[in-house]
């Protein structure tokens, strides 16, 4: 068991400190944000995260967990210090590390006894080495600090599980001492360790997430020219994925990746690249692609309609995948703006997002259009003009054909998810686009239903 202190209580710091706890360690979890330690304290989690409050309750129950604003204390005589404070992109795309600097500079001014440093925010390559330097140049006490890396693969909404039974751990260290540390605070884990040097781990980090980035961006790449030439997307990704080289994980065509890691990883690894003096060619496809995929749907509709304006638009989804409540990068956030521009009145229903999302677009008017927020996907539909599929939430996933067809003025639904077979939707008498796959009216009918919609 080990004294293990975290820096930063967000998705990756939080859910580290907590799985620590559980697999048996001492765990104190630091912030800066009194109201949020203190939320913590009392068994409330900051974030949305499946069994994530469960475990933080059942831990500092346990007294294996605490949280705090005194750095000072908690880095002391801690045998470990994790790094989870953020690492947001910058305007140019590369990551802004003044977080990871100022917890550095704390932990040099704090630590009385021997301690491993270890980086579980995502760097640029190369950052683990000037923070080992950085600690150096503070370090008030005469004690040894080393820095390791340790690159977290989580994904929200299973970011718990994900931990716990992680494919592989990856460690980075340049010394034994190091090494042996980390292998011994992951033992009660029993997962496969991949230990390398410390550039090597800062990199795995990047190499996997633009690695899967890059696969979706393939994947609506193909998915774009199926619509032209009419073959369907689902059809050839599961053709595809009974090759065990290609997978079958992460071939879903969308409207883009979103979330904390893939956009922001993506181009902080293009920007390493060209600070290098190399041009990575299929990340910046995969970037560029993702940015059109984005408002694919949008502009599907807008090609299709003569106007959203005054037409009652429900949005079935607003967070960047379900289980989340997060709205980094989302797709909607891009394509509710458009929709208001042109004057939509929009009835938008999410799970757990629509609350967060008011913070960026408050209920009432917007644009030449207006949203609301509703708690039931009946409200959102009921007389509906059009409904956009933004996010795969179960409920979502629960909406019929038939209740699209009886709810909705017009049943007219673009779904950026692929959530329907199109035969149930046609049967059903619902006019469905979706991505990279045929759409169920053709040509000539979506005249009638313009004149429907301008007379609606
Ligand atoms: C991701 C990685 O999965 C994780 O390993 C890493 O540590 C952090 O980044 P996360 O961003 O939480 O995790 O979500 P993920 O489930 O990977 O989805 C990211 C985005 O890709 C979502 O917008 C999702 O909708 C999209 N996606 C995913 C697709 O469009 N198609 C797919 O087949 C898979």
């Amino acid at each position: 068991m080990y004294k293990i202190a975290v820096a930063g209580t967000g998705y990756v710091g939080l859910v580290a400190g907590v799985c620590f706890a559980e697999v048996g360690h001492q765990v104190t979890c630091v912030d800066i944000d009194e109201a949020k330690v203190n939320l913590m304290k009392s068994g409330v989690s900051p974030i949305y995260e499946t069994s994530l409050e469960e475990l933080m309750q059942k831990n500092y129950a346990a007294g294996r967990i605490d949280y705090t604003t005194d750095f000072k204390s908690a880095y002391k005589d801690a045998d470990a210090i994790f790094i989870g404070v953020g690492t947001p992109e910058q305007p140019d795309g590369s990551a802004n590390l003044s977080y990871i600097a100022t917890v550095a500079r704390q932990i040099a001014e704090s630590v009385e006894k021997d301690c491993l440093v270890v980086v579980k925010s995502t760097v640029p390559v190369g950052t683990n080495d000037k923070v080992e330097q950085f600690i150096q140049d503070f370090l008030v006490n005469g004690v040894r600090v080393e820095v390791a890396s340790n690159p977290e693969f989580l994904a929200q909404g299973s970011a718990v599980q994900d931990t716990l039974h992680a494919e592989r751990i990856v460690i980075g260290t340049e010394s034994k001492w190091a090494e042996d540390l980390l292998m011994k605070i992951y033992e009660p884990f029993h997962l496969p360790i991949v230990s390398v040097n410390r550039r090597s781990a800062e990199m795995i980090k990047y190499a996997s997430n633009d690695f899967l980035a890059l696969k979706i961006s393939y994947m609506n790449d193909i998915a774009n020219l199926c619509e032209l030439v009419g073959a369907d997307i689902q059809d050839v990704a599961k053709g595809m994925s009974y090759d065990e080289r290609i997978g079958s994980k992460f071939l879903n065509a969308g409207i883009g990746y979103g979330g904390s890691c893939f956009p922001k990883d993506t181009k902080a690894l293009e920007y390493i690249a060209r600070q290098n003096g190399y041009e990575l060619k299929t990340i910046k496809a995969a970037i560029d692609v993702n940015k059109e995929q984005k408002t694919m749907l949008y502009k599907k509709a807008s090609k299709s309609l003569i106007t959203f304006n005054l037409l009652k638009v429900a949005v079935l989804g607003l967070t960047f995948k379900p289980g989340t409540d997060d709205l980094r990068e989302a797709a909607s956030l891009e394509n509710i703006p458009l929709l208001l521009e042109q004057g939509a009145n929009i009835f938008a229903y999410d799970p757990v997002g629509a609350e967060n999302f008011s913070k960026v677009h408050p209920e009432g008017k917007g644009g030449r259009g207006s949203i609301t927020y509703v708690s039931n996907i009946e409200h959102a539909l009921q007389d509906a003009n059009v409904c956009f599929i933004f996010t795969e939430w179960g409920e979502v996933k629960a909406v019929t054909p038939e209740n699209y067809k009886d709810l909705m003025r017009t049943p007219l639904v673009y779904d950026g998810r692929n959530l329907y077979r199109l035969e149930d939707m046609q049967n059903a008498g619902v006019e469905y686009h979706s991505i990279g796959r045929k759409s169920t009216v053709k040509e000539a009918k979506k005249e009638s239903k313009n004149l429907e919609l301008q007379n609606s």
